[in-house]
C-alpha cells in the first residue's frame, strides 16, 4: 500500500537516480471525468500544472462527440473571455499532454481520477415518496462511478469535484468501490476523496481554480493526505491555503450550504423588494445605508433572478440529502429559497404585463443581456429565459441583444447587432443582464437617444438617476424602486 507521491507546487523532480543510470521519473496519469464547465477547464489547469506532472485525459460520454473533437482540435467547448485559456491549451500543446475522449477503458490507467459531471435536479417532478416539486436520481452518478471502479487501478485516487448531496462519497462512492474491487479481487487499497470546485465564469475562468481557496476531505487519512497532496501541485495553495474538513460528508456539505446561504440571501430580499415598490421607497438607497454596517456588506439588492447550474438546484440537493441519505427533516428555507429565486423573473414579468394593460401581444420589446451574470456569456439557467418565454407565448415581438452571446444555444437565435438596437421602434427596453458595457460604451445612451418615448424595465436598479433625468420622454419602471 503507498500513498500517491505529488510534488508540491514549486519543486522540481522530473528526473531522478536509478542506480548509476538517470531516469525520466513517468508522469502520472490524471483522468478528468466529464468535460464540462467545470472539467474541461480542470483538465487544462492540471495539465498545465507548474511542473509538468500529468499527463491528462479528458473522458465524456460518446453522446458528447462534439465537446471531444473540439477540445482535440485545441478549440475550447466553453466561450470564456480568459485569455488564460488559450494560455493552458498552449502549455498543453507544447507538452503534447492533454487529449479527450470517450473510452472509459482510460480510467484503467489513472493514477488520479477527478470526477466533474453533472448530477441533476430535476424540477417540476414530484418525488414519488415525497411532497417535493423536484426529484434527484443518483442513477447516472452511481453508474459513472461505477465505470471507474470497474478498471481502475487498485490504489487509485478518486477525487470527486461534483457538487453531491452531502453523504454521496461515503454512502454511495466508496460502496460501489468497495462492490467492483470484491468482484475484482483486489484488496481496498482505494482512496476517495472530495473537494468542491468555486469555479466561475468570465475573465477569472481559470484563476478561480487555479488561484482561489479549497476544501477538502478525504473517506480516510491516507485519500485526504493524497488529496491536500495532488491540490497543492495544481493550485497556489501559498497564497491559497486549503482547508481541510473531517471527512467527505462535512466537504459535501461546505459546497451545498455555501450555495444556499447565497441563494437564501438573494431570496430574502425578494419580498423586501415587492415592500419597497408598495411603499413608494427606494431599496437600493435602503441597502447601500444597510452596507455601511460592517456586518451587514453582504446584504443583496433587487435583481431579475438567479441562474447557473449551482444556485438554482443546490439547495435542494441538500434537502433531498438530509431526507434521503440520512432519513432526516427537509430543509424548508433552502427549498423554499429555489422556489422564490425561479419566481422571480415572474415579478418583472408582472411589472411589465401591468404596463401595457391594454395589451402586450405585437409590442416591440428589446432585451438587453441574456447571460445570468453581468459582463460574461453565460446563458446557463439564465433567468431571462422564462421572462423570453413567457412574452413570446404573448406574442410580443421579441429582439435580443447580448455582447457576449452572439447566439443563443437554448433557443438556437442570434443576437443582433449593437446597430440593430437603435432602430427606434421599440415599445420596451428590458435589461436582463447589466452588462457594464451597456453603460460605457454608452450603448444605453445610444438607444434611449434614438427610440421614440417608451417604457424601460431596470430589474438591477442599474440605471443612474442622471441617466434617466437626461432622458425625460421614456418611463421608468425599475423593481425595487417604488420611489421612480
Ligand atoms: N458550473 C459551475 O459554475 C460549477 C461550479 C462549481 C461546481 N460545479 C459542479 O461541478 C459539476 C459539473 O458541473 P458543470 O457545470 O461542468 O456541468 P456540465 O453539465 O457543464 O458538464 C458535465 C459533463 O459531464 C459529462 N458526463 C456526464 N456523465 C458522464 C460520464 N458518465 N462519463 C463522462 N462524462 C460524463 C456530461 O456529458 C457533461 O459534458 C456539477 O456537479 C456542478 O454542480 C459547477
Amino acid at each position: 500500500m503507498h500513498i500517491l507521491q505529488f510534488l508540491p507546487a514549486g519543486e522540481h523532480a522530473q528526473k531522478h537516480e536509478t542506480g548509476s543510470h538517470n531516469s525520466i521519473v513517468k508522469k502520472k496519469t490524471v483522468v478528468i471525468q466529464g468535460l464540462g464547465f467545470v472539467g474541461a477547464a480542470m483538465a487544462l489547469v492540471v495539465a498545465s500544472n507548474p511542473n509538468d506532472l500529468y499527463d491528462v485525459i479528458g473522458v465524456d460520454l460518446p453522446s458528447n462527440a462534439g465537446v471531444i473533437d473540439k477540445l482535440n482540435a485545441g478549440e475550447f467547448p466553453v466561450r470564456s473571455s480568459d485569455p488564460k485559456v488559450s494560455e493552458c491549451f498552449e502549455v498543453a500543446r507544447r507538452r503534447n499532454n492533454f487529449r479527450a475522449t470517450s473510452d472509459q477503458g482510460v480510467y484503467a490507467r489513472a493514477d488520479v481520477v477527478v470526477v466533474d459531471i453533472n448530477l441533476d435536479v430535476h424540477k417540476g417532478v414530484r418525488d414519488e415518496h415525497l411532497d417535493t416539486s423536484y426529484s434527484v436520481t443518483l442513477d447516472p452518478f452511481r453508474d459513472a462511478i461505477r465505470s471507474i471502479a470497474a478498471v481502475c487501478k487498485q490504489d487509485v485516487l478518486v477525487l470527486v469535484e461534483s457538487t453531491v448531496p452531502p453523504g454521496t462519497c461515503k454512502k454511495l462512492v466508496k460502496p460501489v468501490f468497495e462492490e467492483e474491487f470484491r468482484k475484482r479481487n483486489l484488496p481496498c487499497e482505494f482512496m476517495i476523496g472530495h473537494s468542491y470546485e468555486r469555479v466561475m465564469p468570465g475573465p477569472g475562468y481559470i484563476d478561480s481554480i487555479r488561484n482561489f481557496y479549497r476544501v477538502y476531505s478525504g473517506i480516510d487519512e491516507k485519500s485526504a493526505d493524497a488529496v491536500e497532496a495532488f491540490l497543492k501541485t495544481i493550485i497556489s495553495t501559498d497564497e491559497y491555503p486549503l482547508t481541510r474538513l473531517g471527512n467527505t460528508t462535512a466537504s459535501e456539505m461546505a459546497k451545498v450550504l455555501e450555495n444556499s446561504f447565497r441563494a437564501m440571501n438573494i431570496a430574502f430580499i425578494q419580498e423586501w423588494t415587492e415592500f419597497a415598490e408598495t411603499a413608494d421607497v427606494n431599496l437600493f438607497e435602503i441597502i447601500d445605508a444597510i452596507r455601511m454596517r460592517p456586518t451587514h456588506r453582504n446584504i443583496m439588492k433587487p435583481g431579475l433572478g438567479v441562474g447557473g447550474y449551482c444556485l438554482t438546484k443546490d439547495p435542494l440537493l441538500a434537502s433531498w440529502s438530509s431526507q434521503h441519505l440520512f432519513g432526516a427533516k427537509r430543509l424548508p428555507q433552502s427549498e423554499r429559497a429555489v422556489e422564490i429565486n425561479d419566481q422571480m423573473p415572474g415579478h418583472t414579468l408582472g411589472l411589465i404585463l401591468q404596463h401595457f394593460r391594454e395589451g402586450i401581444a405585437d409590442k416591440n420589446i428589446l432585451i438587453l443581456g441574456i447571460s445570468y451574470l453581468p459582463n460574461v456569456g453565460d446563458t446557463r439557467s439564465t433567468p431571462v429565459d422564462p421572462l423570453f418565454a413567457a412574452l413570446r407565448d404573448r406574442q410580443v415581438r421579441l429582439a435580443l441583444h447580448d455582447p457576449y452571446v452572439p447566439f443563443w444555444e437554448e433557443y438556437q437565435l442570434e443576437t443582433c447587432s449593437d446597430e440593430e438596437t437603435q432602430t427606434g421602434d421599440y415599445d420596451a427596453v428590458i435589461l436582463g443582464t447589466a452588462h457594464k458595457t451597456y453603460f460605457d460604451d454608452s450603448l444605453l445612451h445610444k438607444i434611449l437617444n434614438a427610440n421614440k418615448p417608451m417604457a424601460l424595465f431596470d430589474p438591477h436598479g442599474s440605471v443612474s438617476d442622471p441617466i434617466r433625468a437626461g432622458f425625460p420622454q421614456h418611463s421608468y419602471i425599475v423593481t425595487g424602486r417604488g420611489d421612480v
